[in-house]
């Protein structure tokens, strides 16, 4: 029996009750400071939560922390499953799901990666203007649950133009480089083979990392919008002297940690001004 997103919902509720947050976030490896940055409301260990699914990985701690950021109510996932854990790609929807029933209606999703380009190095940050799922696998594989979305649905804008241009505006504000490009998700839990990733350049990938494409599928099912943003925390194998490793990237991913805090901090701000601005407009039309 697949895990059901409704009972940690439900579980969610209770302690947090009457908080309904608008923007989930989900921290990849070494980017759990942004978690202090938080105002907190509530917060519990994924192994708290009834059917949720649990991390192993050291460096990703498994907690759920609601509260505000940049004024916005939100959830974030300090820490996330992976594919490469050996659980089953049905039970990946859950987290995304149980943020659906409690209000979520957009996605930021962070990770580490590799880059391809020499230019784009470890301390970059590269917002993800698309993606190549290379896992084979997908949580929405199996019995479609009409409750969240359509068995057949769309990937073209999967991550959200508007938010994109959103991300940049800010970017630019902040004098913090912000690349674009295609992320790759590699299945791990090895890094790749110089061969891999010559392979992987020719199919147009600009960064490739061990996460990520599950959530987006199971947002965009349930008709989030999402938001993606690589740490690049190393050049893939092969171009990089250095030899790849988990101790590697958790190092280097504390490179473009304070940018990445500060754009997702200032991005949310003026994600709220907007919100507020279309209900208020909403609003007056409604009277008109
Ligand atoms: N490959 C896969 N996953 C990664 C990498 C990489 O080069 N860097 C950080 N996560």
């Amino acid at each position: 029996m697949p895990l059901d997103p409704h009972i940690g919902a439900e579980f969610l509720k209770t302690k947090a009750p009457g908080f309904s947050p608008k923007v989930g976030i989900i921290l990849g490896s070494g980017l759990g400071g942004l978690a202090d940055q938080i105002d907190e409301v509530a917060s519990v260990e994924f192994s708290e939560i009834p059917e949720f699914p649990q991390s192993s990985v050291e460096g990703h701690q498994g907690r759920l922390i609601l509260g505000r950021l940049g004024g916005m109510p939100i959830i974030c996932m300090q820490g996330r499953i992976h594919l490469y854990e050996g659980v089953d790609p049905q039970d990946l929807a859950v987290p995304i799901r149980v943020m659906k029933l409690i209000g979520v209606e957009f996605l930021l999703v962070t990770n580490a990666a590799g880059s391809f380009h020499e230019e784009v190095g470890p301390g970059s940050l590269m917002l993800i203007s698309d993606h190549i799922n290379f896992t084979s696998r997908n949580p929405l594989i199996g019995e479609n649950d009409d409750r969240f979305g359509p068995r057949f649905f769309s990937m073209e804008d999967a991550y959200d133009p508007t938010l994109r241009e959103h991300l940049k505006a800010v970017a630019k504000e902040l004098d913090i480089k912000l690349t674009e490009g295609v992320y790759l998700h590699y299945p791990g839990p090895n890094f790749e083979t110089p061969a891999e990733i010559r392979a992987f350049k020719t199919l147009g990938a600009d960064a490739v990392g061990m996460s990520t494409t599950p959530e987006v599928l199971v947002a965009r099912h349930c008709g989030m919008r999402v938001a993606g943003i690589s740490n690049i925390t190393n050049l893939v194998a092969g171009m990089s002297k250095t030899t790849l490793s988990h101790e590697q990237t958790l190092e280097c991913a504390k490179l473009a940690a304070s940018d990445l805090e500060k754009l997702v901090t200032i991005f949310l701000e003026t994600l709220k001004r907007e919100l507020l601005k279309a209900h208020l407009k909403e609003d007056s039309n409604g009277n008109n």
